[in-house]
């Protein structure tokens, strides 16, 4: 092959590789995602990435964008059209729905799936993400919006973010409707509306007013509204439970038709990274798309890429440091037998070991370990293997403490 027939190594658009440093932090998202979540009773499930294409297509489901433009759909070999999960929400639902009479309710599932959508490639947005799924069934209980952004709160928090750098703006379905109609708007105008609420962020404000003015909206009649009392409630107990920077925000709306009460997002405010980092709501009638009784539902999706941005606008991402706490070189092949014993010994006491096959020079070894960002090392040569004593290395600080073959484990862990 040519060097211009070679293939790229460059991943798909969009999508990314996750060499051990990348995976390192979406094992610990997942880890402190799960722990949080899980002190609250909520449990795990999961489900394939393939869905039938008729999933998202439901009226009640679709976000008009996602169906039409973002969707990774294809035909399979038996005919049946099939799409990459865009979201999670109506996968949960549809099993929610298929063993409503075993499950108990109010039921809580967290999950932490990998979605796709086909998105514009951008700062936060990718066409893959990882999203953390938490969702409440089957209480229409304000408590059970206050569980819901009560752990949306305390996520952040398990992120070591303090309440001044985030905020929680709530709004809700109901009371868009009841301005729709006191608007008088028009179904079309009504979604010019949204989809203006849904952007302001975005636009500069003069934009926000004319596209207002283009639908005969008063500019007041959206910013200058008295918090609607499902939302004062809300905020209320919330503040009760120690969350006290959420609040009401007339311009939260969300993409997706199928929320039909309380919605919420959580936005960062670091000036660069002023964006929203995730959110949810309540929808009532997704259960119904596969059988006649509706099961309410609460929840969120918080994406991986934006929290890292977030983490990382604060320096609040810790450095990689690989699982595996030392790793063994030898000075000559001979010895990598001998090596392997050290090696099996450590870790039937409980260590992570890695051997050197002794096919490049020591100092090239060490040069390994240390692109590996492995803490400690050992080199294995006939003296140690003579004298039983070794000396472990510390390839950060470079301290050296001596150890009998006995005492080697407390060196190394
Ligand atoms: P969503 O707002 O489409 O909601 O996505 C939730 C979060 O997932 C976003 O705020 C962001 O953190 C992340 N996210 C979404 N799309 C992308 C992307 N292209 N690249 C990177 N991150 C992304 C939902 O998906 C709802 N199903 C959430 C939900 C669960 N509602 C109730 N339960």
């Amino acid at each position: 092959m040519s060097k211009k027939e070679k293939l790229s190594t460059d991943p798909y658009k969009g999508v990314r590789d996750f060499y051990p440093e990348d995976q390192t932090f979406l094992t610990w998202l997942k880890n402190t995602c799960g722990k949080v979540v899980e002190a609250s009773g909520y449990v795990e499930y999961h489900a394939s990435i393939l869905e039938p294409s008729e999933l998202y297509k439901s009226k009640g489901v679709a976000n008009e964008e996602i169906v039409n433009e973002q969707t990774y759909t294809f035909i399979d070999r038996g005919g049946r059209e099939v799409t990459l999960r865009p979201e999670m929400t109506p996968t949960v639902a549809r099993m929610v729905a298929a063993k409503r009479r075993e499950l108990g309710f109010p039921l809580r599932y967290y999950s932490f799936p990998n979605l796709f959508r086909y998105e514009r490639p951008q700062r936060g947005r990718l066409r893959e993400h990882w999203q953390l799924n938490v969702d409440l069934f089957g209480s229409r209980s304000t408590s059970a919006e206050v569980e819901v952004i009560a752990l949306a709160h305390a996520l952040m928090r398990a992120f070591s973010a303090t309440e001044a750098d985030f905020e929680i703006r709530i709004s809700s379905r109901l009371f868009l409707n009841n301005l729709v109609r006191a608007l008088e708007l028009s179904p079309q105008n009504s979604k010019i509306l949204f989809g203006l609420l849904d952007r302001r962020e975005k636009m500069p404000s003069e934009e926000f007013t004319a596209g207002l003015a283009a639908i005969g909206v008063p500019t007041e009649s959206i910013t200058q509204v008295s918090t609607p009392l499902d939302v004062a409630v809300l905020l209320e107990q919330l503040r009760a439970l120690g969350v006290t920077n959420a609040k009401f925000d007339p311009s939260i709306v969300r993409g997706f038709d199928y929320y039909t009460g309380v919605v919420f997002e959580v936005f960062d405010l670091h000036p660069e990274n002023n964006r929203a980092l995730f959110g949810g709501g309540r929808y009532d009638n997704l259960t119904e798309l596969f059988d006649d009784e509706p099961i309410t539902g609460i929840g969120f999706g918080m994406g991986d890429v934006t929290i890292h941005n977030f983490l990382a606008v604060r320096n609040l991402l810790t450095p990689y440091t690989p699982n595996t706490e030392c790793y063994l070189a030898v000075t000559d092949k001979r010895l990598v037998p001998f090596a392997m014993e050290i090696a099996n010994e450590l870790r039937e006491k409980g260590a992570l070991i890695a051997v050197d096959f002794g096919d490049k020079k020591l100092a090239d070894q060490i040069k390994t370990a240390t692109k590996h960002a492995i803490q400690n090392l050992i080199v294995i040569g006939d003296n140690e293997k003579e004298s039983a004593e070794f000396v472990v290395r510390n390839l950060t600080t470079g301290e050296e403490k001596k150890c009998s073959r006995r005492e080697l484990i407390q060196c190394v862990k």
